[in-house]
């Protein structure tokens, strides 16, 4: 019997909550589509032969689909998380264009596909003729372009918060723990790239002070997410979650953070939209630039 054969796949474009900032590269599509706005459907080629020199994965995607996907959505430096990674198109996309990746399959032979396309473009002369095969660039020089002049990702300041009697301890151990207080242990107001944050700003207060800068700020060795039953010194709480953070030995003080105008307002706002016990444990984390 005869039948049309499809010829599409529908992408979802979704984001978890309304209130989680998405990115969209509007100029750069529109750059991709003879500069006009980029439509909803996309032309590109089907699977290369060049794309299956690691082995066969049965649905395997073209690079050139996850490669848009990703230009379009994401910054440089951007952790993609691909859950049926398959044999890791959106790994081998994203490591081409400078992102960092994170795969999960539950079959091994499609895994061990991924680690050899993997190995394969740790070879920057292979990575580069990959790059210019890509289809979706108007020339093959277009996306190594791009990604050399794609502006770099704003340092990530994460703000948090130490009770006045601890400061020293933090100086001392250069750790510092970030809670979650909620009771049905979901992690509310915990910024969904709090892992990517590169220096803290340290802030403190107690019930009878107003909320201060302390000038302490350092940059960020490792963010670990770890388990816990209960919060020291909070008896009934289920808290269950919080995460570790180990400072760089050039944790200091540095007077200069009190005269930053960026972290004022941030202070602000963030007084304005937490209550008082979860300021004590969620981070606030900003975008920020040149503020040392
Ligand atoms: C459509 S394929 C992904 C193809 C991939 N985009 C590529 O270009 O190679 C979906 C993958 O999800 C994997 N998968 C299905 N159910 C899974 C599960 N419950 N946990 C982990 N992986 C799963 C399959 O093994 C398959 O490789």
């Amino acid at each position: 019997m005869l039948s049309l054969s499809p010829s599409a796949e529908l992408i979802i474009w979704a984001r978890k909550k309304e209130k989680v900032p998405h990115y969209y590269n509007y100029e750069l599509m529109k750059q991709l589509n003879g500069d006009k706005q980029m439509k909803d459907v996309w032309k590109l080629p089907a699977i290369a032969k060049w794309e299956k020199s690691c082995g066969k994965h049965p649905t395997q995607k073209p690079l050139s689909v996850l490669t848009r996907i990703i230009l379009a959505s994401t910054k440089p430096g951007a952790w993609i998380l691909d859950p049926f990674t398959g044999s890791s198109t959106t790994g081998i996309a994203a490591n081409l264009s400078n992102r960092r990746f994170l795969g999960i399959d539950m079959e091994t032979e499609f895994l061990e596909i991924s680690k050899n396309r993997k190995l394969e473009i740790e070879n920057p002369t292979l990575a580069e003729s990959y790059r210019s095969k890509i289809s979706g660039f108007e020339t093959k020089k277009q996306l190594e372009l791009y990604l050399v002049e794609e502006p770099k990702e704003k340092e990530k300041v994460v703000l948090g918060y130490v009770r006045s009697k601890d400061i020293a301890k933090l100086i001392k151990q250069k750790t510092f723990y970030f809670h979650s207080t909620d009771k049905q242990n979901n992690l509310i107001g915990f910024p969904y790239d709090l892992h990517n944050a590169s220096k803290i700003v340290i802030y403190s207060g107690g019930r009878t002070k107003l909320f201060y800068l302390t000038s302490y700020y350092g940059e960020i060795e490792s963010i670990q997410h770890k388990h816990k039953t209960e919060i020291k010194g909070k008896k009934n709480s289920i808290t269950e979650y919080y995460f570790e953070v180990k400072l760089k030995d050039n944790f200091q003080q540095d007077f200069r953070i009190e005269s930053k105008k960026e972290i004022k307002k941030w202070m602000n706002e963030y007084k304005n939209e937490y209550s008082r016990e979860q300021i004590d444990y969620l981070p606030f984390l900003t975008l920020a630039e040149n503020i040392f």
